[in-house]
């Protein structure tokens, strides 16, 4: 049997940071803490989670790179497909079942390993094989004589999509209970250990390290994918953090004023003109754990008045709402905050006239700055836990982007991510709107028709009376940006 470490840790090769499979056991432990207080939850009940599965290229035989399902990496930290995970809930006894592979996977995949191998690289305490009749499941599940099996059923209150309770053959032999499971593991998720803040820390000073290296390296005339796989590059090459947390948003110039640039339809594949701003918004993950950090700057290291103004309306939002971050504070609060610094700085710079509460009360806020303040991240970049049971969603314009209006708890992990763009779609509206168009000054508001915008986006980690900054190590101000980048040209 192949050598494992004990006590059981995770690491992308030996180079890459250690994270104690501990993490999980204390999540399970958590879990079952929390479930055996529930009346709904009688003695005898075992949770039961699926992982993901492989999948294929469309109709190829290509296998797309294995990521885990997120709730089955919580659980459990295992990194292969197509495996059930089952906790007793009264013991915390934890089980694995693990594909039984054919003999050929040998041959085109690496070593077949014994069920002992498994239990001690996940420090689990069974694990079975299983084939595709699930036969081994039913048996197991039985002779511990499962009172109820707990499934994880639920909305995703980000994208809208359900979570996939686990299922096999044999299923319906059992009491099924899809009521409490979801819920509870979803708050859970919000609420970091300190392991996972460990590994969450790691990967953010990552993502900081690689954007610093694109800072340097960029230049007029560079394509925006260029700089996007300098990112990438300096991600894995030095921080073992083989996958992104999200497809990099390369922005430059006007471009920087549509929020989820870089998709396949708009693949950062333009050349950044000199006197262009960057908006940079990338982040990548650690075993599953992410970050998400987004630098604007000139490419040629030198900001323009109107840059400089715009630059700093957003950075004077980030830090009122950093400095006002911590436990009973509500996200909205924070929103509504950061709107308000970007409309005085707006204000202050002519661009707008009036009274700032009256801008306020019309929404001027969600023109400049459409999307949510920011949202938890951890094992998914927008993590679960945003809206649970009695938290509504607002319906305000911009506020109706929040993907969270709860009130902030120490151990919550959130990005803080103001933005100001200017977006023709919504310049035109205000224009036309005849309450928001009377706070608008015409000519330096038609100005910025072509300045796309700014966003600055940082990681925190909500403590009881301040917050933690995880990307603490960027350059942030206009001088630290400027002198960082040697004010190239
Ligand atoms: N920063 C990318 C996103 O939040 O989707």
């Amino acid at each position: 049997m192949a050598t494992l470490p004990t006590p059981a840790y995770y690491s992308f090769g030996p180079y890459a940071k250690k994270v104690p499979l501990a993490l999980h056991k204390r999540n399970r432990e958590r879990l079952c803490e929390h479930l055996r207080e529930l009346a709904g939850v009688p003695s005898g009940a075992i949770v039961v989670l699926k992982g993901g599965v492989t999948m294929l290229r469309h109709s190829t035989d290509h296998e797309i790179y294995f990521r885990q399902e997120s709730y089955m990496h919580w659980l459990f930290g295992v990194l292969e497909p197509d495996c059930w995970g089952a906790v007793e809930v009264d013991t915390g006894n934890s089980i694995l079942f693990m594909p039984d592979l054919p003999a050929d996977y040998a041959v085109w995949m690496g070593t077949i390993h014994p069920p002992e191998h498994f239990k001690m690289k996940y420090d689990v305490d069974e694990v079975h094989f299983t084939k595709e009749n699930h036969f081994k499941i039913v048996a197991e599940l039985k002779k511990k004589n499962a009172s109820k099996l707990l499934l994880l059923r639920g909305i995703n209150t980000d994208s809208g999509n359900p979570t996939e309770p686990a299922d096999f053959n044999g299923i319906d032999q059992f009491e099924l209970d899809y009521d409490h499971l979801f819920n509870i593991i979803s708050e859970l998720r919000v609420m970091k250990t300190d392991m996972e803040l460990d590994v969450m820390r790691y990967v953010t000073q990552v993502s900081c390290n690689a954007h610093k290296k694109v800072m340097k390296a960029v230049k007029p005339l560079m394509t925006q994918y260029q700089a996007e796989s300098i990112f990438e590059h300096s991600c894995f090459a030095d921080g073992a953090c083989k996958l992104m947390s999200y497809d990099c948003i390369g922005a430059s110039g006007a471009h920087c004023a549509t929020l989820h640039y870089g998709h396949a339809g708009n693949p950062n594949d333009k050349v950044i003109q000199n006197g262009d701003m960057c908006l940079f918004d990338m982040g990548c993950e650690y075993y599953c754990y992410g970050s998400d950090v987004t630098c604007s700057f000139p490419v040629n290291g030198h900001f323009t008045d109107d840059q400089k103004m715009v630059y700093e309306a957003v950075l004077a939002a980030s830090r009122a709402v950093m400095d006002n971050t911590k436990e009973g504070v509500c996200w909205v609060d924070n929103h509504r905050l950061a709107e308000r610094v970007i409309l005085i700085h707006l204000k202050n710079f002519g661009m707008l006239k009036g009274d700032v509460d009256d801008m306020m009360r019309a929404h001027m806020g969600a023109i400049f700055m459409p999307h949510g303040l920011g949202h938890f991240i951890g094992i998914d970049t927008h993590d679960v836990g945003g809206y649970p049971p009695g938290v509504e969603r607002p319906t305000e314009p911009g506020l109706e982007s929040l993907r969270t209006a709860r009130n902030l708890k120490a151990g919550m992990a959130i990005t803080i991510e103001p933005g100001c763009y200017f977006i023709d779609m919504l310049m035109d509206q205000a224009l036309d709107s005849q309450e928001q168009s009377a706070f608008i000054e015409r000519e330096v508001f038609a100005r910025f028709r072509r300045f796309g915008g700014v966003r600055i986006e940082d990681d925190v980690v909500v403590r009881e009376h301040d917050c933690e900054l995880l990307s603490h190590s960027l350059p942030r101000t206009v001088s630290e940006i400027q002198v960082f980048m040697g004010a190239k040209s």
